[in-house]
């Protein structure tokens, strides 16, 4: 909200908001798709985290190379909620985790894979849409 709130008070932001949607030319299709999409990640990236049992596989079999910062050659980071929800060649990160976790490509040779409940908790996670942790969720 409080972005939202800056950028109107920004009489460049401002200008350059309605310009685009009058190019785009979607009346209020634009103001839904557009920029409040990307006010929506801002706040995903603020508030939300990880269920506390992906983050534990997270932590225990992808963190040793997609950590911040990066190690091992590693793309990109797998620590918060919105790295998850970030993209990676044009789609969902998590999208290419479910790729890259049922084809055994992650973890990587010659790492152990993972075993099936958490290869389970993971992949169920991702079926959901990827959702954020419940509010107040608190991790043991
Ligand atoms: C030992 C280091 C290491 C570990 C552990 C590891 N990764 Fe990776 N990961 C890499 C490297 C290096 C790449 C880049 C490989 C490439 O592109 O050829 C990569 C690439 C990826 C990609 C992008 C693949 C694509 O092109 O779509 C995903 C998704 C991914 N890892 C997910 C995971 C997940 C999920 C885990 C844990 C279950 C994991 N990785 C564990 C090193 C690691």
């Amino acid at each position: 909200m409080r972005i939202v709130s800056m950028r109107n008070t920004n009489p460049t932001m401002l200008a350059a908001a309605l310009i685009t949607g009058m190019w785009m030319g979607c009346g209020d299709a634009a103001t839904e798709d557009g920029p409040v999409d990307l006010d929506a990640g801002a706040e995903t990236t603020a508030t939300e985290r990880l269920p506390c049992n992906v983050e534990t596989v997270l932590v225990k079999r992808c963190q040793e190379c997609h950590t911040a910062p990066l190690a091992n050659g590693a793309p990109f980071p797998l620590v918060t909620y919105a790295n998850t929800q970030a993209e990676y060649f044009g789609e969902p990160i998590y999208e290419r985790m479910r790729v890259a976790i049922e084809t055994d490509f992650m973890p990587p040779d010659p790492r152990e894979k993972l075993p099936p409940d958490e290869r389970a908790t993971v992949l169920d996670w991702i079926a959901d849409g990827a959702p954020s942790a419940a509010p107040g969720e608190a991790c043991p």
